[in-house]
C-alpha cells in the first residue's frame, strides 16, 4: 500500500451489552447521492451516524470519563465522513481534529461537512495510509479509530504507530462492528429464513481473504503494542420501530452491496429474495414498516502509559 501523506486546511474487562432502543421519527441526514463514486459508501456511513447516533455518544461520554488532562488534539484514524470528528469536537468543545483518511474524497466531503457547520478551524485533513505511521504528530490527547484498523495491511506495524503519536497517557479508542447490521425481522417471509444469515457467512468468506483483520481480538493486539487496555465493551443492538426515516435508505444501499458481493455465492433462490428486497416492490426494505436493525459493536479503549513498560 503507497504511503504518502498531503495535508489539506480544512476550514476491561469484559462486559456484554444488550439493548432493545427506539428511536423517534427524524428526517434523514441529507446526502447528495450520484455525484462521485464514493458517495454510496459515504451515505450509508451518514446514516449509520444516525441510526447509532446514541451509541456514539455513550462511547464519547466513556471516553471522556477516562481521558487525563485536556483533549485538545484528536487524530480520527480513518476518518470516513466524519462520524467521529464531529462527535468528538462536540464532546471536545476546546479540542481540534485531524482527520486521516487515505480516500481523498472521503476527506474532501468531510472537509465540506466541517465548512458548512462551521467547524472548518478545528479540522485538518490529513491523506494519508493510516498503515504507516503517523509522521508528525506525537501529541495527540486522543486517536480514535472507528470501523477503520480492520482495513490496514499490517495492524502491529499501524497501532506502534498510533501509540507514538499519542502522548504519553493519551488515549486509543478502537471501534468496530460484527459486519453488515441485519435488518429483516424473524418472521420475515419472502427472504426466506436464514437469507441474512446465509448471505453474512459468504461475505464472512470473502472478508476472511480481502480483509483478514476484521473480527480480530484487537484487546490483545492493543497490549502486545505496548499500550493499556481500559475497558473492553460489547453492545448487541436491535433497533425496532419508531425508527428514523432513513432506515429503509440505508438498508437499500447495505442490502444492495451485498447483492452485489454474494452473486454465486449464494443460491440463485437466495439472490432472488435479495431482488425483492431491493426491487421497489411491497417487500422492499424502503417500504417495510418492520424493520430490526441488528448488529454488535465493539469498543476497546486503551491507554498510552505514562512510562513505556
Ligand atoms: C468503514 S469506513 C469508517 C469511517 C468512519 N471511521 C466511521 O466510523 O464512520 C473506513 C474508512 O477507512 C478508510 N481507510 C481504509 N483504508 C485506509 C488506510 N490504509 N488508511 C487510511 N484510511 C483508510 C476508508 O477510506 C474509509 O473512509
Amino acid at each position: 500500500m503507497t504511503s504518502h501523506a498531503h495535508a489539506h486546511a480544512a476550514h476491561a474487562h469484559d462486559h456484554t451489552h444488550t439493548h432493545t432502543h427506539t428511536h423517534a421519527h427524524q428526517e434523514s441526514v441529507g446526502s447528495t447521492p450520484g455525484a462521485d463514486p464514493d458517495d454510496g459508501p459515504a451515505e450509508i456511513l451518514d446514516l449509520d451516524a444516525e441510526l447509532f447516533a446514541a451509541h456514539l455518544t455513550s462511547v464519547t461520554d466513556r471516553i471522556a470519563d477516562l481521558a487525563t488532562g485536556a483533549v485538545t488534539h484528536v487524530v480520527d484514524l480513518g476518518a470516513g465522513t466524519g462520524t467521529g470528528t464531529f462527535a468528538l469536537l462536540a464532546r471536545f468543545p476546546a479540542a481540534r481534529v485531524t482527520a486521516v483518511d487515505s480516500s481523498a474524497a472521503m476527506l474532501a466531503r468531510l472537509a465540506g461537512a466541517a465548512r458548512a457547520k462551521g467547524l472548518g478551524d478545528r479540522v485538518r485533513t490529513l491523506e494519508a495510509d493510516a498503515g504507516a505511521g503517523l509522521p508528525g504528530i506525537e501529541d495527540a490527547d486522543l486517536v480514535w479509530a472507528s470501523a477503520s484498523l480492520h482495513h490496514l495491511d499490517d495492524p502491529a506495524r499501524a497501532l506502534a504507530g498510533i501509540r507514538d503519536a499519542l502522548r504519553p497517557g493519551g488515549l486509543l479508542a478502537v471501534a468496530e462492528l460484527d459486519g453488515m447490521p441485519r435488518f429483516l425481522p424473524d418472521d420475515a417471509v419472502t427472504d426466506g429464513p436464514g437469507l441474512e444469515a446465509r448471505c453474512r457467512e459468504a461475505l464472512s468468506a470473502l472478508h476472511a481473504e480481502r480483509l483478514p483483520h476484521m473480527g480480530a481480538d484487537w484487546g490483545v493486539l492493543l497490549a502486545a503494542a505496548g499500550l493499556t487496555v481500559e475497558q473492553e465493551r460489547t453492545d448487541r443492538f436491535e433497533l425496532r420501530a419508531p425508527l428514523p426515516a432513513g432506515t429503509g435508505r440505508y438498508a437499500h444501499l447495505v442490502l444492495d452491496r451485498v447483492r452485489g458481493a454474494v452473486d454465486g455465492l449464494v443460491s440463485a433462490a437466495d439472490l432472488t429474495a435479495l431482488d425483492t428486497l431491493l426491487d421497489g416492490g411491497a417487500q422492499d426494505v424502503r417500504h417495510r414498516d418492520d424493520l430490526v436493525v441488528r448488529s454488535v459493536r465493539q469498543t476497546w479503549l486503551a491507554r498510552r502509559p505514562e512510562v513505556r513498560p
